[in-house]
């Protein structure tokens, strides 16, 4: 995002304000049905809605809205309904961090967000200390957790794990070949990088170029520069996707054709939009796909009959609030710690993703991570498919 972007997102924000607020205010103060036995549970889901990420804030919002109908549609947690609010970070820290005192002033104990790591690492020190549990579907910095909050869950996995896999899987497959690293420099980019870099290190071959860029740049020129200079062969990017193609394209025309690499920040479907045919054979590590995830059959389904594709981090926000009303109904009440406790327990929470087990830190105990390859169908289109 530029400069000029991040300003009009706060300014978004601030116009945007007493709307929010009436909202919250409307959700807490909402008659209930006559059969209800308690009154509503206000929940955010808090992400990019607009700007260069909106693709992943609508995945949280889709995700979060479904699972909110779908508990819903069942009675609610113990007799209580969700009243979801979606809100707009734009993916800025500064207006994670006014998202975030505006819902302590308005109560919302419970948040599905950030997406990105830079907004969820100070939204979180926010929220613990007024009382507010949040869920991140998206966001992968290990110190995200590593602060031990008594708030923070996530059901994303960890940049810890995805760049030592990433890492040995550029050593073990392009050993022979000059490998770069580059950042967008964000919390999520250097911790992503630093991973990488460890992994690299540790097999002995070590990272020919570290470059980093700006996370709003959009002309990579130097950087291509550089790189051609260095001779790189591969390049693992440490960012998000619309840098990420930009970066591919700008690279194929510069006549540099690159093996790129990147992480779960570049798990997006319009990929090939930005990047054009060079994004053939571009390497993505994620979490293994959740849509094959027996659990996920019947929503994945629901979604596609409303013409959406659960994509990345869709289903990862579905769980999210299921990982929020697993942890109310353990813990009997809706007290945000005793919740948080309960989740942390360790105890399985049933999800679309399957029985989830949290340890203590908020972490999923199951982590795991896969190669997905951008590769040229039969009718000549680019898709995102698991590396056989
Ligand atoms: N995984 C990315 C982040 O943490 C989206 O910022």
């Amino acid at each position: 995002m530029s400069q000029a972007n991040l300003k009009k997102a706060v300014g978004y924000w601030r116009a945007m304000l007493p709307l929010g607020l009436a909202m919250l205010a409307i959700f807490a103060a909402a008659p209930q049905s006559a059969a209800a036995a308690c009154p509503d549970i206000p929940m955010a889901v808090a992400g990019p809605m607009t700007g260069d990420w909106a693709l992943m804030g609508e995945e949280m919002r889709r995700g979060a809205q479904l699972a909110a109908d779908d508990i819903n549609a069942k009675g609610g947690i113990g007799g209580c309904k969700i009243a979801l609010v979606v809100l707009d970070d734009q993916g800025a820290p500064d207006t994670a961090i006014a998202i975030a005192k505006a819902f302590a002033r308005d109560r919302v104990r419970f948040v599905v967000g950030h997406y990105n790591s830079g907004s969820s690492i100070p939204a979180s020190q926010i929220y613990a200390k007024n009382n507010t549990l949040m869920v991140s579907p998206a966001s992968t910095n290990p110190g995200l957790t590593e602060f031990k909050l008594w708030n923070v869950v996530r059901t994303a996995g960890r940049d810890d794990v995805q760049g030592a896999f990433a890492g040995e899987y550029m050593v073990d497959h392009f050993a022979a070949r000059n490998l770069a690293i580059v950042s967008d420099g964000t919390p999520y980019g250097d911790g992503l990088a630093n991973k990488v870099r460890k992994a690299l290190r540790a097999k002995g071959h070590p990272e020919k170029l570290a470059i980093k860029v700006r996370y709003d740049q959009i002309n990579f020129g130097d950087l291509i520069g550089r790189m051609k200079a260095a001779k790189i062969d591969v390049a693992f990017f440490a960012g998000l996707g619309d840098q990420l193609g930009r970066l591919i394209r700008q690279s194929d025309e510069a006549d540099m054709h690159l093996q790129f690499i990147s992480g779960d920040g570049a798990m997006v479907k319009d990929l090939t939009g930005l990047a054009g045919p060079a994004v053939q054979g571009t390497l993505i590590v994620f979490s293994p796909e959740d849509r094959s995830n027996p659990a996920a059959k019947d929503v994945v389904a629901r979604f596609r009959a409303q013409g959406f594709e659960p994509e990345a981090y869709t289903l990862k926000s579905y769980a999210a609030v299921q990982v929020i009303a697993g942890g109310i109904e353990m813990a009997g009440v809706q007290a945000p710690r005793l919740v948080a406790a309960a989740i942390k327990s360790g105890k399985p929470i049933s999800t679309v993703l399957g029985d989830l087990t949290f340890d203590a830190k908020g972490d999923r105990r199951q982590p795991d991570v896969a190669m997905y390859v951008w590769t040229k169908q039969a009718n000549g289109g680019l898709s995102l498919e698991p590396m056989k």
